[in-house]
């Protein structure tokens, strides 16, 4: 069974049957749900037969202010089904009254630390139309970086589904440099390079090495992007996989500016449990 879980000001519970009005109020605000269906109705058979069933399943959160005992809307932090359980995405939906108060901000961040520090999770991720401007905002504060805008086919597509969808991402090494730079706010002048745009792959030089019962292997970042360097091999060498990464990032494609990615954090040592690493 989920735990309760509290936050500052938020009281995050496992939703019950008798949640149906809650949700029934909530997906029934054509301003709450004008990015997800545009706001057309629900019935409330729909709410009792297919969404109390899959939100009383773990990874949903209903989020009440602690208060007042009001019922603000519901947070989701789960992996996808048949995906990497260490892979979580975030979502949230909160009743109009609540918006702009920073409690969007408040329950996701401690999701996501409770996420990287005692589930297990590796990487966070959530997706929106491109026009849901206060969503992406919440993911930015959250500390999700953008990864990718993607179109999709629909039937009947929402006003702005032109400008496609965004997919915002955030790895636990990234959130543990973020909680270190806002414990030393001198740091956080310096400019950071968003790898969450990227996937972590073991170099081939060094090759891993043992740490006790641990392997360890000095992580790099592909771009995830098509486009790029993924044609290229870049398993050839470190400085082939850095230099896409470079790029990726914006930031040229020289040596200097391998090693000043390199320097930020972006190559790193990591050990983990037998058979655990990302795979080359
Ligand atoms: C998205 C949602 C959860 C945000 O909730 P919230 O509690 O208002 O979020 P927060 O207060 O933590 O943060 C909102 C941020 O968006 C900003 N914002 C508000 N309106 C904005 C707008 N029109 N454009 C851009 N940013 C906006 C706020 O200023 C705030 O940022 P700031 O703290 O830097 O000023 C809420 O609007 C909602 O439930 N929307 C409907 C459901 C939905 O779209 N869910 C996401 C689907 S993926």
């Amino acid at each position: 069974m989920q735990a309760p879980l509290d936050t500052e000001r938020l009281l995050l519970r496992p939703f019950t049957a008798a949640d149906v009005d809650n949700l029934y109020h909530l997906h029934n605000d054509p301003e709450v749900m004008r990015f997800l269906n545009g706001g057309t109705h629900t019935p409330r058979e729909v709410i009792e037969r297919d969404t109390i069933p899959r939100f009383l399943c773990y990874g949903f959160w209903a989020a009440s202010e602690k208060s007042t005992g009001a019922f603000l809307g519901w947070f989701a932090f789960h992996p996808t089904d048949g995906g990497d359980p260490r892979d979580v995405e975030l979502g949230y939906r909160l009743h109009k009254a609540a918006w702009g108060k920073g409690y969007a901000t408040e329950g996701a961040r401690s999701l996501i630390s409770r996420g990287f520090t005692e589930w297990g999770v590796r990487r966070v991720w959530a997706q929106t139309m491109a026009v849901n401007t206060r969503s992406r905002r919440v993911m930015e504060k959250a500390g999700l970086a953008y990864v990718r805008t993607f179109h999709e086919e629909f039937d009947d597509p929402l006003p702005g589904t032109e400008h496609g969808e965004v997919e915002y991402a955030l790895i636990k090494a990234d959130w543990e440099q973020q909680q270190t730079a806002s414990s030393h706010p001198r740091t956080q002048s310096r400019p950071t390079v968003h790898p969450s745009s990227m996937r972590p792959e073991c170099a081939p030089h060094p090759p891993t090495w043992r740490d006790g019962d641990r392997v360890c292997c000095q992580l790099v970042w592909k771009p995830r992007s098509k486009g790029t360097q993924r044609s290229h091999d870049m398993r050839q060498s470190t400085m082939k996989t850095s230099t896409a990464a470079v790029e990726t990032s914006g930031r040229g494609r020289t040596t200097s500016g391998y090693r000043k990615l390199a320097a930020e954090g972006s190559f790193r040592d990591e050990c983990l449990p037998l058979n655990d690493l990302p795979q080359a």
